[in-house]
């Protein structure tokens, strides 16, 4: 009996899958301030290095175990190692916790869209700012509680994204996920190039790009600098969180897994260096309108797309445009990012039951969605979101990335089978630089980073931005140790007869 667990019709389909999941917020909302706080110019150099030091190597890395194991995350690592089944469950439930809060950004992004066409922010006598504020109902520090007053703006959105999400993973592999991607990348490049073009001719962008280009060689002296460049890789390549493994195991087994691992690599970066031009530009339009210096105008996250670029929209001339072209390209890079999140859930689910594509998407999607929507679409909403995305997308996933490279190369040795099963059709070859790249750099730079982080959320009194020491202990900290444990339970469950560990591919 063999296993019906859907496939790309090609190459071609597959890298575009994987480009929309590497290309997401991490692209537009965090590159441009990573880039410009670690040596401006300068950073390109150890983000270089980076890319082909541990980016790429454990990209390939992330293919090779779902391409030669065929199978969803823990299906792919039981079959590697009976024992290192946990791994997989583990990136399972790190995806499953990042899906629920990642519906949330999206949600805002398709309401300011809207929002961007007679920017109501303008009449809210604190501006942006205040109109986020009242947007989210957040609550803010030390007055989190557990609260379930929804939002009913954002509830509305969440459910429109939560049921395209349903209706896009119910078509499947290739009729959803590739077919989705083939079409909003495309987009999204044309919509940010107009953007970026838009951009660059408001006044004061060249100042933006002076400050966001001018190298500061002095950085590159500063370990840090190299951390936050591993880091800003790590993160947006998504490797290691079972997306790219899930994604390998629906290729046909004969491709050429390395020459599309360096498109995707290359393709995501470009992405992330024209980024940087397009919101820099705006910044230092926005500086100079504001009279202000670049520096106090430089933002990450949550504040550079919800506060500043709203700030920018109502500034500048041909502002909705702007707006629609900027938020339109958050949908769009999110959507194909969270697809990727919720597939390695939902191919789990269907590889453990052996079920169909419709039955395994509902299983999986409709509760992530209600819990999604239940929990996120509250005044809580924002805070849940800061703690938990540090923890999981930040921390955990730092912490599932050294464990599963350190298992691979020294535990299980199981290096030489993976190179020769990358090797086999892979147009670039790889070899010894591979192993120094998977086995010595990136568990090196990924435990200095991982003690790093650890030591400073310790020290800070276990707050975090404020938020109140049981908050941060409970969705944060415990959070992030409970799917560890959940996961070993998991992985000791027996798989039943009829699920697709049986059953030939
Ligand atoms: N890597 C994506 C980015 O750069 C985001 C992402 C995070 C995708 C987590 C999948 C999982 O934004
Ligand atoms: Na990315």
């Amino acid at each position: 009996q063999s296993a019906d667990r859907g496939a790309f019709r090609g190459r071609t389909a597959f890298i575009f899958a994987a480009i929309g999941s590497a290309v997401g917020l991490g692209n537009i909302w965090r590159f441009p301030a990573v880039a410009y706080d670690n040596g401006g110019g300068a950073f390109i150099l150890p983000y270089l290095v980076a890319l082909l030091t541990a980016g790429i190597p454990l990209l390939f890395l992330d293919y090779a175990i779902g391409h030669r194991w065929r199978g969803s995350a823990p299906a792919a690592w039981r079959r590697f190692r009976r024992w290192t089944e946990f791994i997989g469950w583990w990136q399972v439930l790190i995806a499953l916790i990042i899906a629920l809060y990642y519906a949330l950004i999206l949600a805002w992004a398709t309401n300011y869209t809207i929002f961007s066409l007679d920017q109501r922010w303008d009449s809210h006598p604190d501006g942006a700012a205040g109109f986020f504020g009242e947007y989210t109902q957040a609550l803010g520090g030390a007055d989190v509680a557990v609260s379930f007053d929804y939002v009913p703006a954002v509830l509305i959105s969440m459910l429109a994204v939560w049921i395209t999400v349903i209706v896009v993973m119910a078509l499947g592999v290739q009729k959803g996920i590739a077919a989705s991607s083939v079409v909003f990348i495309p987009l999204l490049v044309v919509m940010f190039i107009i953007l970026v073009v838009r951009s660059l001719f408001l006044p004061g962008a060249i100042d933006g790009l002076d400050a966001f280009f001018r190298p500061n060689w002095a950085a590159l002296a500063d370990p840090g600098v190299w951390i936050a460049a591993y880091g800003q890789i790590f993160f947006s390549l998504s490797v290691a969180f079972g997306i790219m493994l899930t994604y390998s195991s629906y290729l046909k087994k004969k491709t050429d897994l390395t020459g599309s691992g360096l498109v995707v690599g290359f393709a995501n970066s470009s992405f992330e260096i024209l980024c940087g031009i397009g919101v820099f530009s705006a910044l230092g339009f926005m500086a100079q309108a504001q009279g202000v210096a670049i520096d106090e105008v430089v933002v990450a996250g949550v504040g550079l797309a919800f506060i500043a670029f709203p700030t920018i929209i109502s500034e500048a001339p041909a502002g909705a445009l702007i707006g629609v072209l900027f938020f339109g390209s958050l949908v769009l890079a999110g959507f194909t990012s969270l697809i990727s999140i919720v597939e390695v859930v939902i191919a789990a689910v269907q590889d453990k039951f052996g079920l169909a594509r419709v039955s395994s998407t509902l299983l999986v999607c409709v509760p992530i969605a209600v819990v999604s929507t239940v929990l996120f679409s509250t005044t809580m909403g924002l805070p849940l979101l800061d703690v938990m995305d540090k923890w999981a997308n930040e921390y955990g996933i730092v912490a599932a990335a050294l464990v599963s490279s350190l298992i691979v190369a020294f535990v299980v040795r199981g290096m030489p089978t993976l190179r020769d099963h990358l090797n086999f059709r892979g147009t670039f070859h790889i070899g010894r630089w591979w192993y120094a790249c998977v086995a010595i750099i990136a568990p090196l730079v990924l435990g200095v980073s991982l003690i790093i982080s650890t030591v400073s959320l310790l020290s800070a009194d276990g707050t975090y931005e404020g938020y109140p020491g049981w908050f941060v202990l409970v969705f944060g900290w415990l959070m992030a140790i409970g799917l560890v444990v959940v996961a070993v339970i998991l992985s000791l469950i027996p798989w039943p007869a009829g699920s697709n560990l049986y059953k030939a591919d």
